[in-house]
């Protein structure tokens, strides 16, 4: 039997149809947003490593080469990301409690490694739940109870450590530092033995969480350090100029105090407000990276 012509031109028809209308993005870039297809790309690289991982995902792929917002799917994709590392996510904040004389738990002294204060027990506000248990005397946070403090036993597992300098500039050859609200701050993601974990902040040291409003910008640094920091998109600068591929960075695009000159490229990173937003990241940072397929 003879299928009549019209009727191939009308399946081929519908065919077309559906491909733009459910937008069939390849595999490898499975994030479906009007009509183009994106990837977050959570290996970590350095910048000019992350626009070639990009062009390999696929033909015509490229690392996103421009907007002029950050579309609410990307949003979602990134902040998706950072919860799912939050399950058993803890960091020492170098803080504990070695006040040997007789006293009540709750009259207890701990004391923060970065400046030597202390701060009795029951006055300290970030408690997850009061510690009463004697044997616990080193704190750090719990991304399972919003990262607020529970005590734990010094010898416990390993952890990262969230450093931070002391003094300006924030800005450091050997660590990715950088500036969250006040405060310069600086991920370790490996985990270290406690009686190391100091060390490794060395010069600087670990990050003390002192009040609820310090803690946010902890929290944070720590939630964006998933990404590396931020997810890197082709933003560089050129000549004193940021640049999204061949046009300038809209400005709502940019973070609160962004851009900062010190850093020449840029990626979307969450803000305090729950928006996600362009801060900028040196290009040797090590950080994910957003891919998409060229549809201009
Ligand atoms: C962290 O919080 C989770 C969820 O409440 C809890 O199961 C876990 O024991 C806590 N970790 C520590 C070390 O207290």
């Amino acid at each position: 039997m003879e299928v009549p012509h019209y009727f191939v031109l009308f399946l081929s028809f519908i065919h077309i149809c559906i491909i733009t209308v459910t937008g069939k993005c390849p595999d490898k870039l499975p994030l479906e947003i009007d009509g183009r297809c994106y990837r977050l790309q959570t290996d970590i690289a350095q910048y000019s490593q992350a626009v070639d991982n990009c062009r390999n995902l696929a033909e015509n792929s490229h690392i996103i080469s421009y907007m002029y917002e950050t579309p609410d799917k990307i949003a979602k994709e990134i902040k998706d990301f950072i919860v799912s590392k939050l399950e058993k996510a803890y960091f020492w904040i170098g803080f504990k409690m070695d006040d040997t004389a007789m006293k009540d738990l709750e009259d207890r002294e701990w004391s923060f490694d970065f400046d030597d204060t202390k701060v009795v027990q029951k006055k300290y506000e970030v408690w997850a739940d009061h510690p009463t248990e004697s044997a616990l005397t080193c704190a750090v946070m719990n991304g399972s109870r919003d990262f607020d403090v529970v005590a734990v036993d010094c010898g416990g597992p390993r952890l990262p450590v969230v450093c931070m300098k002391k003094n300006d500039p924030c800005k450091d050859d050997q660590k990715p530092y950088l500036k969250y609200g006040d405060n310069c701050l600086f991920v370790l993601s490996g985990a270290l033995e406690y009686n190391k974990i100091a060390g490794a902040c060395s010069p600087d040291t670990p990050t003390p969480v002192k009040d609820k409003k310090m803690k946010k910008y902890i929290v944070n640094a720590i939630l964006n350090s998933f990404l590396g920091g931020a997810a890197f998109v082709g933003v560089t600068k050129m000549e004193g100029f940021y640049f999204f591929g061949s046009r300038l960075v809209p400005n709502n695009l940019w973070a609160e105090g962004e851009p900062n000159q010190d850093h020449d490229c840029a990626g979307l990173s969450l803000q305090m407000d729950g928006t996600v937003k362009l801060r900028t990241l040196s290009c040797n940072a090590y950080a994910s990276s957003l891919c998409h397929i060229k549809g201009e």
